[in-house]
């Protein structure tokens, strides 16, 4: 059995609370990781480390867990770089591009689309993503969104139907046919490659009535429920998630006290390790409000209200087109009122509480050896040093990238 130590770590983040230093990051100094058949096998002093088949010499650089990214949508084709531009002189963002990437993907081989999902895989593999979640939503046919699925679930175990993206324009006026296809054909059709239901729950997408019944069909075919919530203005999304005991309500950028106090009273029974219980995740996307030019979420309130954070990217050709979860956080640091390490342990532990994980964003034995090494003294450098390729080195299932 072939063994690989990582060692020279300058400080190693295990998001064990209670562990080291740094409250939830779980800081520790002068240790080593050992790996195992693609798991951690042992954490302790650098000193007392067992001798192993290889070596990984971090070169005095932190060590993280890998990023774990749990909103991104990556299976489309085309891009919206002029949407882009338009905005960036004024235009507003609407979420009326998205029938453009429809039009796209629609018209796209399988090959096409593979090699996009594997290019943008690949290309948040290099910044120290070593789980993403992948959404479909850009087909919406019952055949195109069950290849986006399929094809999505080629490089990721998470994978999520999002048939219930926007109405297409050949249903525009018949949009309860519409959410009767999604409940239908197209969940039985997608259900076999997914994880996950999402809905986009919004003014102009798909209203509280629409959004709980798509939700309770994927619910029922076993699939966990997230909703895109609160994104272009208050509305119920937040509040239908928490109702239906959702792993995650995303965006969350127009939130009411009342969404708030929801979120935070979440606890939800499960056969996790620490204490049997879970909750829903307000997943924050700063990427989209760059992207769009809109307000950031303010993740100082809901942190400060209880309600546990998480990170991601939203990757996707309209609101969001970065893989780079360096850049989330050093955007949740300087604009939504995180600290360095809340941010990184959003980013981490917190993307995993999202899609309801306890073997990944965490460093102990028996977790997968996901970790990353920095090209800096302390994941703090994620924030203070922004735009700067930091990621020296990825582990993924213990193996070197
Ligand atoms: O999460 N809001 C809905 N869906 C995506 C945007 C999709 C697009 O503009 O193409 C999001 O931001
Ligand atoms: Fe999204």
């Amino acid at each position: 059995m072939s063994s690989l130590l990582v060692d020279n770590i300058g400080e190693l983040v295990t998001n064990v609370a209670g562990t080291g230093e740094g409250g939830p990051l779980g800081i520790r100094r002068r240790a080593a990781v050992l790996v195992e058949q693609g798991e951690v096998a042992w954490i302790g002093p650098a000193a007392d480390a067992p001798a192993a088949d290889r070596r990984v010499d971090a070169g005095g650089g932190a060590v993280l867990p890998g990023f774990v990214d749990s909103h991104a949508h990556l299976v489309f084709a085309g891009d919206r770089a002029t949407e882009f531009a338009a905005r960036m002189a004024g235009q507003p963002y609407t979420g009326g591009g998205i029938r453009t990437t429809v039009g796209a993907t629609r018209a796209a081989s399988d090959g096409e689309l593979r090699t996009t999902v594997r290019r943008l895989h690949a290309e948040a593999l290099r910044q120290g993503t070593t789980t993403i979640e992948i959404k479909s939503g850009y087909g919406l046919t019952v055949a195109d969104e069950a290849r986006s699925l399929r094809i999505a679930a080629e490089v990721s175990e998470e994978t999520t139907f999002l048939g219930a993206h926007v109405v297409p324009a050949e249903y525009a006026d018949r949009p309860d046919e519409y959410v009767g296809l999604v409940c239908g054909p197209m969940l039985t059709a997608a259900a076999p490659y997914a994880r996950w239901v999402d809905v986009f729950c919004e003014r102009g997408a798909f209203d509280a009535d629409h959004a709980r019944a798509i939700l309770a069909c994927g619910q029922a075919l076993g699939l966990g429920v997230r909703v895109h919530a609160n994104q272009l203005g208050p509305g119920p999304g937040v509040r239908l998630g928490v109702e239906l005991g959702a792993a995650s309500v995303d965006h969350c950028t127009h939130l009411t006290d009342a969404d708030i106090d929801a979120l935070a009273s979440t606890r939800f029974d499960c056969m996790c390790p620490d204490g049997g219980h879970t909750t829903t995740v307000a997943t924050l996307l700063p990427g989209a409000e760059f992207s769009t030019r809109s307000p950031y979420p303010d993740a100082r309130r809901l942190l400060d209200a209880g309600v546990t954070v998480a990170l991601a990217t939203d990757c996707n050709p309209g609101s969001s087109y970065t893989s780079s979860m360096p850049f989330c956080i050093a955007l949740a640091v300087r604009e939504m009122r995180m600290t360095p390490a809340e941010a990184v342990w959003a980013a981490t532990a917190g993307g995993a509480q999202a899609l309801r994980r306890d073997d990944i964003g965490v460093l102990r034995p028996g977790a997968r050896a996901d970790l990353i090494v920095l090209d800096a003294p302390s994941h703090l450098h994620l924030a203070y040093r922004p735009g700067v390729p930091l990621i020296r080195q990825v582990l993924h299932n213990g193996v070197p990238q």
